[in-house]
């Protein structure tokens, strides 16, 4: 596999800006779109690709995502992570500051861009993390897609669980505040209440839906008070939805994970700890509304809070066993297989995935197949069925909830820049992404 000056996809069911469906054909040149039609007949392309049979779907975006550089490589890297984004469709993943350092500088932040311009197949932004300290950081520190707030289940600088210290927050500024929203002196109570249990099951009863639905309603009262852009990340229970689809103010936006639509609290029977994760998993109930929230637009889009741990550290006793499972390898082929069972289209899953991200955080040219986007672009199977195995996974960790898990639409080519990135199998390493811009 070379670094093609131009590509030509042929006879690709392709999906347009609109949600409609063409059969036909996309030129690149250099790293854009430049045509897209049923035939194409002035062309010298330097690659082609027959895509008779797939399916041509702009790259996933991925707002949320653990890559663990620097500092706690031995979970996961920029690199591996990468490799991981590129095999599962991923062209760009916006990352968070919990790794060590935490991103909470600009010099932080400029040590993660440099690094991920040596090791990243994909295209990549990191949030700068909030401390009670950091106000002039979060300021002014760029290119960030913005702010992340821990409103709870973290421990350490990166919490912020004050009220006033998050007011102080939200009054300054005008940039995206992205929240983990869980109450933390509601998480510590439980937490005494429930000592001593040691089935990980008891994980979705101490951060219960009452955790999570106290912080969001604090995020929301904040970001009405200073009419403050604000995006909810990994939304997890029926209560918040209902709240936000009683009252959603135009400036706030909101995410859900597959995980959160299609595990629930009964996966702790089957896989342990590896069903932990902030938010925990809720009931069948909460996915179902969850479902309906994302169809009717109460939430914006798809995340998959890519957070892995090493299965020796999954394995320890609860709860000393981390929170958090991998998710950039299986998030698209999930959610096409959802689609296929009649959960929603394959054009939504496009627009959850692409396009509604990239307008949330404002990043130019990216999630459609249109002149003068850029050619991040991924070709899946919609008529074959492989299972989630374990041995073919390129995450560091290597483990994945969904292991078994027989699904379609997994990405046979996926492009990055005009590059193939990925082919039927293999990784070209050789492919380097470039860092996000936004325009906020
Ligand atoms: O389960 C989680 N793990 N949720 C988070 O928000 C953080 C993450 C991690 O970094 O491990």
């Amino acid at each position: 596999m070379s670094s093609p000056i131009s590509l030509l996809i042929r006879n690709a069911r392709i999906i347009l800006p609109n949600g409609e469906w063409i059969m036909g054909n996309v030129q690149t040149r250099d790293r854009q779109i430049v045509e897209v039609a049923p035939e194409i007949s002035q062309i010298t392309p330097t690659t082609e690709i027959d895509a008779q049979g797939l399916t041509l779907l702009p790259g996933v975006i991925d707002p949320q995502v653990h890559f663990r550089e620097p500092g706690l490589e031995h979970k996961e890297d920029l690199f591996t992570a990468s490799c991981a984004c590129a095999k599962g469709g991923v062209t760009s993943f916006l990352e968070m500051p919990n790794t060590r350092p935490l991103t909470t500088t600009q010099q932080t932040l400029d040590d993660k861009l440099q690094r991920a311009s040596h090791k990243c197949l994909v295209n990549y932004g990191f949030f700068i993390g909030a401390t009670t300290e950091n106000l002039p950081d979060l300021l002014s520190a760029k290119p960030t897609p913005g702010i992340k707030i821990f409103m709870g289940s973290m421990h350490g600088q990166l919490l912020v669980d004050q009220d006033a210290a998050l007011e102080a927050i939200f009054a300054k500024g005008k940039r995206l505040i992205a929240v983990h929203a869980e109450d933390q002196a509601r998480i510590n109570q439980r937490r005494q209440e429930f000592a001593g249990i040691h089935d990980p099951a008891i994980h979705s009863q101490i951060q219960d839906n009452q955790a999570a639905m106290l912080a969001t309603q604090l995020a929301l009262k904040l970001s009405q008070k200073y009419q403050r852009r604000l995006h909810i990340l990994h939304m997890s229970t029926a209560q918040e939805a209902d709240l936000l689809r009683q009252h959603k103010p135009s400036w706030v936006t909101a995410e859900v994970t597959p995980q959160h639509l299609l595990l629930n609290t009964d996966a702790y029977e089957k896989i342990g700890t590896l069903a932990q994760m902030n938010p925990p998993l809720r009931s069948p109930h909460d996915n179902e509304v969850l479902w309906q929230a994302l169809r009717d637009g109460v939430i914006d889009f798809i995340a998959t809070d890519h957070a892995p741990h090493t299965l020796a550290e999954k394995a320890q006793e609860y709860p000393n066993s981390p929170s958090g499972m991998p998710g950039v390898e299986t998030s698209l082929p999930l959610m096409l297989t959802a689609a296929i069972q009649s959960k929603c289209t394959i054009a939504q899953v496009a627009h959850w995935m692409s396009k509604a991200v990239a307008v949330a955080y404002g990043i130019p040219n990216k999630g459609a197949i249109a002149p003068g986007y850029d050619a991040d672009l991924v070709l899946v199977d919609l008529d074959t069925y492989r299972p989630v195995r374990r041995e073919e996974l390129l995450t560091k960790c290597r483990w994945s909830p969904f292991e078994g898990w027989n699904l379609t639409g997994w990405p046979v080519t996926t492009i990055v820049g005009g590059q193939i990135v990925y082919h039927n199998g293999q990784v070209n390493t050789e492919v380097r992404g470039q860092a996000l811009t936004f325009l906020q």
